[in-house]
Parts: C-alpha cells; structure tokens; sequence
C-alpha cells in the first residue's frame, strides 16, 4: 500500500480527527560482525535492512490509545492510564513498553491513534521488535513535542525492551534502527554510544541474508543466562587482574589465554568469543576501509565458528546454512543476532547472487526438509518520518 491508502485505511478504522498527526518508518536490522558484544560494552557493525514498520499515528482528545495492526487486523485499545502487559497479544507489549517508558520522561502523553504494517520476517532475528518500538518512539515523542536525540531515543526503546517485555538485550538493535544510514553499515561503540560510519556500497559484493526458518526457540533463558556467564567472568578477571576491569571489552585475549585452566571452561569459552569478537569487529573495519572484502569475509567465518564452538549460540540448521553458503564460494558467512535460530548473513559476489540463492535453497531443502528464504539488502535508511 501507498501512503494514501494507508491513510484511506486509516480513516476507515479510526474516527476522524482534526489533530495532529504523522507517518514514521523504522527499519530492521543485519549485523554485519560483533556479536554478543554489545552487552559487555564492546562494538558491533550492523546496518539497517531495506525492510521496515510503517506507522500512521494521530493524537486523540483524551486518554485513550486505540492501536491497529493491519498485518494482524486487530485493533486493541487502552488507557495511557492503565499499561499492564498484555497477555494475548504479545506485539503491543513492545508498544506499551515505550509509552511507559516515555510518561517517565514526559508525565502529560496525549491519547493516539496508531496503526502499522511492516515487511521485517518476525521471530528471524532480524529486530522487527526494535523496529516497532522505535518507530513507537519517534511517532510519539514527535506527536507530544518531545525532544529526544538519536542514542536517547535508542536507550529508550532499549529500556522498554529490558523493563516492560523483560528481555535483557543490548543496544544494538533499537540503535541501529534509530540512526542507520543508507549505504553505511555503523560501527558503534557500546560503552560510549558514539559511532562511526563504515562506507558499505561496493561494486562488486552484496550482503545476502539466509533465514534457516528455525524460530529462536530458547533464545531468551540463553541469551540471560551468556549474560550472567559474561558478568562471572568479569567478576574474575576483577579479582585476579584489576579491579577495574568493568566489562570483557577491557580485556586481552592474552589475559583471557593466561587463565585458561582457572576459569571454569563454560565461562573461558565465552570470554575468549567476546574478546575475540570484539577484535574482529575492530579488524572489520579496517578491511572494509581498505575495500579487503576477503579480508572481511575470513573474519565473519571466523565470528561464526567462535559463535558455534565458544559462545554456543548457534544450532545445527545455521551451522548447515554457513558450511552450504562456504562451499557456494561464498567470501563470509556467519549466524547473525541471538542465535538459536534466525538467519546467516553472507558476503557475495554480486554476480553469483541468483546462483548461491539458488544453490542454497536447494542443499538446505535436502538437509533439514525446511524452506530457506532469501534476502538481498543493501543498507537502508534508519528510522525517519515520512
Ligand atoms: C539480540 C540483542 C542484541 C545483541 C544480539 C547479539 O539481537 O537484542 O542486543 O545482543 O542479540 O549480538
């Protein structure tokens, strides 16, 4: 739909009103390296995907919020009174979850009328969530007059994510999502929320996304439970190193080798992924400010392999999706997101796109008997009013 009809729909469902209102887009997101990173204060390269929530919003007169989503074509309403989780339908949590955080900022919300649609696969690990609480954000604070820069928007969004929906995710996702730029990936630091723009248009690769169609089962109790792992072990490099020591961002992978046979195994494995991660992400850039996109490729087979061995976050579809992606000349392949499911994200040769595309669907098919979808994205704009 166009934005006049999504603006006819919009009449349609809710009554009209002579008040102000806006259309907002927010993106998903594919991390290019840096995974797992972003909660032990490290960096990460993600960059927006060309796939998106569209959200039409208009404020009421009173308290009310009435939301529409037109994929589900379901209307839920609520008072800015009364946000308590809800438990049939999970989406409007993410929706809550921003409102709530954003009446600790601005105590006087107006009512509004919301509706959205998007394109982003849900449950792929490529941030629909964060896509919907951002484009949340920026509809609201727009509406309300409220001002709130790129990164603290972001923080927000993460915070109604953390707080309200109760997954403690990291930065990445609502960031990149917020502040994407077309034909950048960005490499942020996620102790000092700053970031740097890594040019991302070449002639002659293209990213390609592979969803293994595994839903991210366990993805949350594991993803708390890497998190606890990450804090154990900076509990112990605090004790026997440096008290100062505040995350594994500030740690050698020397360090982390030194103490092998003191840490319990679980907990080295994750600090040398992380440790290692972190190194990776930073060698990134260096090779695509060089145009090294071999260079590039090695270091995403090396984050996959330290994903699956170290960190343990993948599963046997995404390990299969990487090993037919390398064998289909692929220069890198690696799971991206959480893991437990979700998608790879791969470097191709612009030329043998149609092929690999081809050539995956039907190995993974004659593996795992599921259907692989496959994406072509450059990066997209972050989120924006439209
Ligand atoms: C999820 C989280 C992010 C990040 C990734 C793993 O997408 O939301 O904050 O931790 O997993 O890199």
């Amino acid at each position: 739909m166009n934005k006049e009809q999504l603006w006819e729909k919009f009449a349609e469902v809710f009554t009209k009103l002579d008040l102000k209102k806006g259309i907002y887009a927010a993106p998903g997101r594919v991390n290019l390296i840096g995974e797992h990173t972003d909660y032990n204060d490290g960096f990460v390269l993600p960059m927006a995907i060309e796939k998106e929530i569209t959200m039409l919003a208009q404020l009421r007169n009173d308290q009310q919020v009435k939301i529409y989503s037109l994929d589900y074509d379901k209307l839920v309403e609520f008072d800015l009174l009364d946000l308590s989780y809800d438990k049939t339908n999970i989406w409007v949590n993410y929706l809550k979850g921003v409102l709530t955080e954003l009446q600790k900022v601005e105590q006087q919300l107006q009512g509004v009328n919301l509706m959205f649609t998007g394109n982003i696969p849900q449950g792929s690990g490529l941030s629909s969530s964060a896509a919907l609480e951002v484009a949340t954000a920026l509809a609201i604070t727009d509406l309300n007059n409220i001002e709130l820069n790129g990164v603290e928007m972001a923080l927000l969004a993460q915070r109604a994510e953390n707080n309200f929906v109760g997954v403690q995710c990291g930065i990445m996702d609502q960031y990149i999502s917020r502040l994407g730029q077309k034909d950048q990936a960005l490499l942020i630091d996620c102790r000092s929320n700053e970031y740097e723009l890594v040019p991302f248009a070449n002639p002659d690769y293209q990213i390609v996304i592979c969803n293994s169609k595994v839903e991210r089962g366990l993805v949350d109790s594991e993803y708390n439970q890497r998190r606890q792992e990450c804090n154990q072990a900076v509990k112990f490099f605090q004790a026997k190193e440096n008290s100062s020591i505040q995350a594994l961002r500030d740690l050698k992978l020397a360090t982390v080798e030194q103490y092998k046979a003191d840490l319990p195994a679980n907990v080295y494995k994750r600090a040398h992924h992380v440790v290692s991660e972190n190194e990776r992400v930073l060698a990134s850039k260096e090779a695509l400010a060089q145009n090294e996109m071999l260079q590039f490729g090695k270091l995403m087979n090396a984050s996959h392999l330290s994903l699956s061995r170290d960190y343990e976050v993948s599963c046997s579809e995404l390990d299969i999706l990487v090993e037919i992606a390398q064998k289909e000349g692929a220069a890198g392949a690696r799971m991206t997101g959480a893991g437990f499911g979700g998608c790879t994200v791969n470097l191709v040769k612009k030329e043998a796109v149609a092929e690999f595309t081809a050539a995956i669907k039907k190995e993974y098919k004659k593996r795992t008997n599921l259907s692989a979808d496959v994406y072509v994205s450059n990066p997209g704009p972050g989120a924006r009013k439209l």
